[in-house]
C-alpha cells in the first residue's frame, strides 16, 4: 500500500532520527505495519540471506516523507532528486540508485531542507513510498520541539 498521505494524524512522533554523517535529523512517525517490502523478493531474501527478520519500520520524515515499510530500495528516488535530499540509509552519504547495501536499505531523507518541491520523487517510486507536502514544515517544526 503506498505511503498514508495522513500519517501525521494516523501515526504519532516515535523518535529522532540522526543522520550519521551531519548534524541533521528528521522525524520517524509510527507505528509501521508490513507492507510491500515484506513481500518484495529481493528485499524478503536480502532479509534472509542477512539473518534478519522483516520488522515495521514507520515513515521516516515530515515534509519529505518516505513509508519505510512500502521502501523496496528501488533507488530511481535518490537519482531523480535535482538537490539530492535522499541518501542511503545503510550506506550513508552514497546517493547513487545502486549503491544501497542491499535490498534491506531504504531511502533516507537526510536532506529534508533541501526539497524544492518538484514532486518528481514521488512520480517515480515504483511503490508510492513517498509524500511531500510544504504544509508538513509547520509540524515538523512543532513536533520537532516538543522533542527538543
Ligand atoms: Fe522530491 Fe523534488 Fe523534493 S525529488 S525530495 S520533491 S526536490
Ligand atoms: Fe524506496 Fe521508492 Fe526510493 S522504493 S528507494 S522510496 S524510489
Amino acid at each position: 500500500m503506498p505511503i498514508d498521505p495522513n500519517f501525521p494524524k494516523n501515526h504519532k512522533v516515535e523518535e529522532k532520527f540522526k543522520d550519521p554523517l551531519s548534524e541533521s535529523y528528521h522525524l520517524v512517525w509510527g507505528p509501521g505495519h508490513l507492507a510491500e517490502a515484506a513481500s518484495d523478493p529481493k528485499v524478503v531474501a536480502d532479509y534472509k540471506a542477512a539473518g534478519e527478520e522483516i520488522k515495521p519500520m514507520g515513515v521516516h520524515g515530515t515534509y519529505v516523507a518516505v513509508d519505510w515499510d512500502s521502501c523496496v530500495a528501488d533507488g530511481i528516488c535518490l537519482v531523480i532528486c535535482p538537490v539530492k535530499v535522499f541518501e542511503w540509509y545503510k550506506n550513508p552519504g552514497e546517493t547513487g540508485r545502486n549503491d544501497r547495501k542491499d535490498f534491506t536499505d531504504k531511502a533516507s531523507p537526510v536532506h529534508e531542507a533541501h526539497c524544492i518541491w518538484c514532486m518528481a520523487c514521488i512520480e517515480v517510486c515504483p511503490t508510492k513510498a513517498i509524500k511531500v507536502d510544504q504544509a508538513n514544515q509547520e509540524i515538523h517544526e512543532k513536533e520537532f520541539a516538543n522533542l527538543s
